[in-house]
């Protein structure tokens, strides 16, 4: 067997935010691995979501759920040390506006968070090569950041592809547009952590759909490993 779990993180971003907790707790129950947290401060995307005291109140009603945020900000240090408080377990920063990015994933880690680093759609996979021994997690973004609900980037495949060729055992997400429909792309590529959106949130049976995506991952790295 690979080493390679996978993992689906519903995100909560198109969700009705006015019963944030109760969503939670709602995909939680449905087999959610973890939350995918979507962090924008209308700099670096141009929508604004919710910062440190929004998370430290789900986490407060979700002590045990693993909660990734999905920093769409122009200074991604700035929050380290909040969000860490707040009870994020994985910080995952875009990596397009950071000068040092050794030294906020050294921060990210201190805080005792795993790291993960993000990639624009148009951003090439050669501006985070040399950072991926020191991060926990790739996510290659399938969708312009900033929205939820937008089409899915079949383009973006190679790059998983390309990771998953030179780094068996790396945690790759991908995020934006993902769902069903497209699921299997994402597996084939050598996707092993899932963030889904309006797909899940949308559906009548958001267990159902984190079946599918979960089932149909796990059978491509069953596939790999064999
Ligand atoms: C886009 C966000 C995504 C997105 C996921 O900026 O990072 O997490 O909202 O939602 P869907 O699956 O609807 O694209
Ligand atoms: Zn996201």
């Amino acid at each position: 067997m690979s080493g390679l779990r996978c993992q689906i993180g519903p995100s909560v971003l198109n969700a009705d935010l006015s019963m944030a907790a109760g969503e939670v707790s709602r995909l939680v129950a449905a087999g959610a691995d973890f939350l995918h947290l979507d962090v924008m401060d209308g700099h670096f995307v141009p929508n604004l979501t919710f910062g440190p005291p929004f998370v430290k109140c789900l986490r407060n009603n979700t002590p045990h759920a693993l909660f990734e945020t999905h920093m769409m900000v122009s200074n991604p240090e700035q929050w380290i040390e909040a969000m860490a408080d707040a009870g994020v377990n994985q910080y995952t920063f875009h990596i397009e506006p950071v000068k040092d990015i050794e030294a906020v994933c050294r921060k990210v880690r201190e805080a005792g968070m795993r790291v993960g680093l993000a990639l624009n759609p148009g951003t090439p996979i050669s501006a985070v090569e040399e950072y991926i021994p020191i991060a926990d997690l790739i996510l290659v973004m399938t969708v312009q950041p900033g929205f939820g609900g937008q089409k899915f980037m079949h383009d973006q495949m190679e790059k998983v592809k390309w990771l998953r060729n030179q780094y068996p055992l790396l945690d790759i997400e991908v995020d934006g547009g993902v769902g069903p429909s497209n699921i299997s792309c994402c597996a084939e590529a050598g996707a092993n952590v899932i963030v889904s959106g309006t797909a899940v949130i949308n559906s009548p049976d958001p267990a159902d759909v984190i079946a599918l995506l979960k089932n149909t991952v796990e059978s491509s790295l069953h596939k790999c490993s064999v």
